[in-house]
């Protein structure tokens, strides 16, 4: 019988997202408040002679490479890199996070592969290696691996947990296009440029509001609603205005606040409870947008039997 291991990890919603100073290797410093959420992505990995992906899933998934550049690929050939190992993976993605939606779901697919793998091929790196690994595959990656709630700073992969109380609503509204995280920090890099005579200095080493980090330690909605910023949310109704009308309409339908997720075009709704999430979902239906709920915090990367 071919052996295979099944990982699930979860997507995130940023609830604050602070972008510093661009460096000189093209990255932001930032100061990042993560919450997994529980939209996961499914990695089955079975032993074989090469690495191949397939994909399928709940979401559009046009935009998915099932080449070599997809990203668990990358994450299966890193580990194979780093321990040595001389096979390959048959890896099937089924994807639940949205792409390229801003909600972290190819950090997930790159965060389960390396657990995935490394329990198949039973090369036992141990956890801080691999968190080392996913931090090369992209600055979301680690967080992915721990979920939860955490603060990131650096590119947003210095990862320090936060506490957190209770379970927090959320509506998601799915966009059907997709938004490239480099083209919205150049857009936030542009605007910034244009406007230095007339907006603050960029603060080089950005911080996480502390209302924010007492909201989530409360657990409180209401008061989380109230605190949550997102730096790239500017630069991303620029590149698509009609997400301004979205935030707009759930907020007039039950939402505390509506947030773009990290660099979009996915709009995070907080609702005060699971009657609103239900109620918000309904109204925003019947607009014809593509919602889902879903609730957070919830675990990061972790085996589950079949
Ligand atoms: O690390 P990741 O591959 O997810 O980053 C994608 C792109 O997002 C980077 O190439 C960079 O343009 C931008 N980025 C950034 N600062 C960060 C994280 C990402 O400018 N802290």
């Amino acid at each position: 019988m071919v052996r295979r291991v099944h990982v699930k990890a979860p997507g995130k919603v940023n609830v604050f997202l602070k972008v510093g100073a661009l460096l000189d290797d093209g990255y932001h410093d930032v100061a990042i408040a993560y919450q997994a959420v529980s939209l996961y992505e499914d990695v089955r990995v079975s032993e074989a002679d090469d690495f191949r992906v397939s994909v399928a899933g709940t979401v559009e998934l046009s935009r998915v490479p099932t080449d070599g550049s997809n990203i668990a690929i990358r994450a299966a050939r890193l580990l194979a890199a780093k321990t040595g190992y001389r096979g390959g993976a048959d890896i099937e993605l089924t994807k639940h996070v949205p792409v390229t939606g801003g909600m972290g779901g190819g950090s997930a697919d790159a965060a389960a592969t390396l657990l995935a793998c490394d329990t198949l091929w039973g090369t036992e790196v141990p956890r801080e290696e691999l968190l080392e690994l996913a931090r090369k595959l992209g600055s979301d990656v680690p967080f992915a691996f721990t979920g939860g709630t955490a603060i990131g700073t650096g590119r947003g992969d210095e990862l320090s947990p936060a506490l957190a109380q209770g379970t927090f609503q959320w509506v998601l509204a799915l966009a059907d296009f997709g938004l490239s995280t480099p083209a919205v920090y150049r857009e936030l890099d542009a605007h910034r440029e244009r406007h230095a005579q007339d907006i603050f200095p960029v603060d080089p080493r950005p911080s996480v509001d502390t209302d924010v980090l007492q909201a989530l330690r409360a657990g409180d909605p209401t008061m989380l609603a109230e605190a949550m910023h997102n730096d790239l949310q500017a630069p991303a109704l620029h590149l698509q205005p009609s997400l301004t009308e979205v935030i707009e309409l759930g907020e007039q339908n039950g939402a505390l606040a509506g947030i773009v997720s990290g660099s979009g075009p996915t709009v995070a709704f907080l609702t005060p409870d699971a009657d609103a999430a239900l109620e918000l979902q309904v109204a925003l239906s019947a607009a014809r947008l593509a919602v889902v709920r879903a609730t957070g915090p919830v675990h990061g990367a972790r085996i589950v039997s079949d």
